[in-house]
């Protein structure tokens, strides 16, 4: 199953524009005033929606789809040409309705997938180191005896629930839009019948804290992920966090969009090695005072035990402090790759998040560790999906 879709780019093409049709629909109703808002954002008036995700589980059904398009188009064109040419008229017509009834339609029950007002709601928060910490509070206080402190549901309720918690240590997370996570939350589940199987907390969490609470739960459950399995299995970007930089106008980590990034936590930023390949963000130890930007870095991150903790999540599934750590984010700002031991020398195996299992690379030995993971990271973009919609 093509969860990253590299291997059928044409298939991003199409989940990308079935989404822009979609959204594009739904900003027009709202702009006329046909549909109303519902938690902040435009409402999906339907109870259905095109399911990107059955797309990408059945690559047949996206081709027949595909096809099925473009023969749609080409009987348009046909019409629009037999109104221009009328001698041509009767056989262009025909050549139109036979595009339309030999084409492979899919049965529309596999494109459609039930939907709720919030399908296409976005998270309007950046995934930042505040906002995780955020919701780690709140999921403590309101999910954890469900749902467990690892997100694997093992709470300690857990037992008693009409059907087990899920956990969240797996591709869940993922595979949901984030409006239906946000509605899962607020307004709560039911099983077939109706019955309530998880309470909703729209009463408890206002929408912000909310939507903090959902992007804790994908850096907890990657962290998580990270740690028991040895890999990030799904894509997590370095948290957004405020920096103090060399260049004024440089202020936070998203402000280096398109460029790699380094970031070492360590209390010794005078024995990093300066290289020109990547820009290089120093997370002091708790507690630290740093009184001027050292000259190997580019960056001091200022928001000290907030980012310590944020980190902690997406990189161990807690919020214990870093130690001597450094991580590698892409140019698209996903993270990479990760170095935890105190040396500072970089070994394939610090690749954490990849598209391909290739071991080809290995012949080319010239070359360091680190230079071939930051040469992968460019040649391997993740294009990732999620709820249908391909994220890149
Ligand atoms: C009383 C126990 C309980 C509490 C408290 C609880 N949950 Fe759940 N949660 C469940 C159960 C049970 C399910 C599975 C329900 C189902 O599949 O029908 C679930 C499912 C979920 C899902 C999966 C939704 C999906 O689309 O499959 C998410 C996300 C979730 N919970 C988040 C939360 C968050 C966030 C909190 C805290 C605000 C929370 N839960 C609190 C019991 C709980």
């Amino acid at each position: 199953m093509p969860e990253r879709i590299s291997d059928a780019p044409w298939l991003f093409w199409l989940l990308e524009g079935l989404h822009r049709t979609q959204t594009g629909l739904l900003q027009l109703l709202y702009v006329l005033g046909l549909v109303a808002e519902v938690d902040g954002q435009p409402a999906w008036p339907w109870a259905q929606r095109m399911a990107g995700e059955n797309l990408l589980l059945d690559l047949g059904l996206a081709r027949q789809l595909l096809w099925s398009l473009v023969a749609l188009a080409l009987a348009v064109v046909l019409l629009l040409l037999a109104c221009g040419w009328r001698r041509g008229r009767p056989w262009l017509l025909l050549g139109a309705l036979a595009a339309v009834l030999l084409a492979p339609w899919p049965a529309p029950q596999l494109l459609l997938a039930p939907a709720m007002p919030s399908s296409f709601h976005r998270n309007p928060l950046p995934f930042s180191d505040a906002a995780i910490v955020q919701g780690a509070g709140h999921y403590q206080r309101l999910c954890l005896h469900c749902h467990g402190a690892a997100g694997n549901g093992q709470g300690v309720d857990a037992a008693r629930q009409p059907v087990w918690p899920p956990s969240f240590v797996g591709p869940l997370l993922w595979r949901r839009a984030d409006g239906e996570l946000l509605h899962a939350v607020r307004h709560g589940l039911q099983d077939r019948e109706g019955r309530q199987t998880m309470p909703g907390f729209a009463e408890q969490l206002t929408l912000e804290q909310s939507w903090a609470l959902l992007h804790f739960l994908r850096a907890q459950a990657a962290g998580e992920l990270l740690r028991v399995s040895g890999n990030w299995g799904q894509p997590v970007a370095l948290p957004d966090m405020p920096l103090r930089c060399h260049r004024p106008d440089k202020q936070q980590v998203s402000d280096w969009q398109g460029q790699r990034l380094r970031l070492a936590s360590t209390p010794h930023p005078q024995d990093l090695l300066p290289d020109p390949r990547m820009v290089t963000l120093w997370l002091p130890p708790p507690g630290m005072a740093v009184r001027a930007i050292p000259e190997q870095v580019d960056c001091v991150v200022t928001s000290g035990t907030v980012a310590q903790q944020a980190l902690g999540w997406v990189q161990a599934g807690s919020n214990e402090t870093l130690g001597n750590v450094q991580l590698l984010a892409d140019k698209a700002g996903w993270l990479r790759a990760r170095n935890n031991r105190d040396a500072g020398s970089w070994s394939d195996e610090d690749l954490l998040c990849r598209t391909t299992d290739s071991k080809e690379e290995e012949a080319a030995a010239a070359e360091d560790a680190l230079t071939r993971i930051l040469r992968r990271m460019d040649a391997e973009p993740l294009g990732y999906v999620r709820g249908g919609r391909v994220h890149r």
